[in-house]
């Protein structure tokens, strides 16, 4: 199977149990605040983990539907925040949530969503699954929330701290994205019946691959066009993010494209994105970016190796490739 029919796979699935949960919500701005981005269609990566570890471990995808539908809910409420903060006016190719209804309607809109996540992980009890995993599953979600806020505030606060330090930076993007993936494939192996082993393993994985998505996703910012990519390229620049490329640039450069490129994050327009991804080639940025992905692929992969071979598993080591092949 190639990844985009294991992506394709249970999104039907995935989309009613969401569509449910949002069924009820009033008023109607409200509703359709919370659906703009949802009807947008996401690569919906995180849920397709949540089933996939579910059957890694010998469980079923129905026990872990609620809470795949639950995950993609709290990413697609961390995006509509996240483009409040980032201050972007595109996702999945459409308008985002605020510059459509406005900031007050998309905070509304994110916490409508995060807040029926819950409810829809603690109806898992329906699904036969014995009420302490669904807790233990609940508490994997509560706890990568909690995570998302702190990574995000990290995210916020290095703006403009340029003396950051890798490690900062591999712990801010654990925080922003690794939680959130590993907890959709530790809650689904938690869901599916799997050993502490197995659920240890398949947190690991995807705490590695969450980290190599998020360096991706900065790489794609630097090298994308927006048509293809559903969101402002460059935007990281702009903003004057510390991605693990300027984090690279900075520490390696001579003194005098040091303070160019602090200059172009302190204060740039669209033309001078170019001028610093040039700084990035001339220090060999991207490739170390790369490479430092790569190995979180690879080391990912190998943790799946305690893991009993099946299609699930397959279907897992296929994912961890396409983190860094995919383009958008
Ligand atoms: C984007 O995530 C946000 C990050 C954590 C980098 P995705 O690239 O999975 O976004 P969608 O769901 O496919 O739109
Ligand atoms: C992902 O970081 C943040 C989230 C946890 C939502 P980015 O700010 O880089 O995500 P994109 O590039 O806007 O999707
Ligand atoms: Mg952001
Ligand atoms: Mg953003
Ligand atoms: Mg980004």
């Amino acid at each position: 199977m190639d990844v985009l029919e294991i992506l394709k796979k249970y999104s039907t699935k995935v989309d009613k149990e969401i569509d449910n949960a949002l069924d009820t919500v009033d008023p109607e701005n409200l509703h359709d605040a919370s659906k703009h981005l949802i009807n947008a269609g996401g690569k919906k990566i995180r849920p397709s983990l949540v089933l996939l570890s579910s059957e890694a471990v010998g469980g079923t995808f129905e026990k872990a539907l609620k809470t795949a539908a639950a995950v993609e809910m709290i990413h697609t409420f961390s995006l509509i925040h996240d483009d409040i903060m980032d201050k972007d006016e595109m996702r999945r190719g459409r308008p985002s949530v605020h510059a459509l209804w406005g900031d007050p309607m998309a905070i509304l809109a994110g916490d409508t969503l995060f807040s029926l996540a819950f409810e829809l992980v603690l109806q898992t009890r329906q699904e036969d699954v014995p009420s302490e995993r669904v807790l233990e599953a609940s508490k994997t979600v509560v706890d990568s929330c909690i995570k998302i806020c702190e990574g995000q505030a990290f995210d916020m606060g290095f703006e403009g701290k340029f003396d950051l330090q890798e490690s900062e930076y591999m712990n801010m993007i654990y925080k922003k994205t690794g939680a959130l993936i590993a907890a959709a494939t530790k809650s689904g192996a938690i869901l599916g019946g799997g050993t502490d082993e197995q659920v240890e393993a398949l947190s690991e994985y995807g705490r590695l691959i969450g980290m190599a998505f998020q360096i991706q996703d900065d790489y794609l910012d630097v090298i994308s066009d927006e048509k293809e990519i559903g969101k402002p390229v460059g935007s990281d620049i702009v903003e004057g993010k510390m991605t693990l490329m300027v984090v690279h640039t900075l520490s390696h450069a001579s003194d005098e494209d040091k303070k160019l490129l602090i200059s172009i994050l302190e204060e740039c327009g669209e033309e001078e994105v170019d001028e610093a991804i040039a700084l990035f080639k001339k220090y060999g940025s991207i490739n170390y970016t790369r490479d430092i992905a790569l190995q979180n692929v690879q080391k990912a992969k190998k943790i799946l190796e305690v893991v009993e071979d099946s299609p699930a598993k397959e279907s897992l080591l296929l994912l961890a490739d396409f983190v860094l092949q995919r383009s958008h």
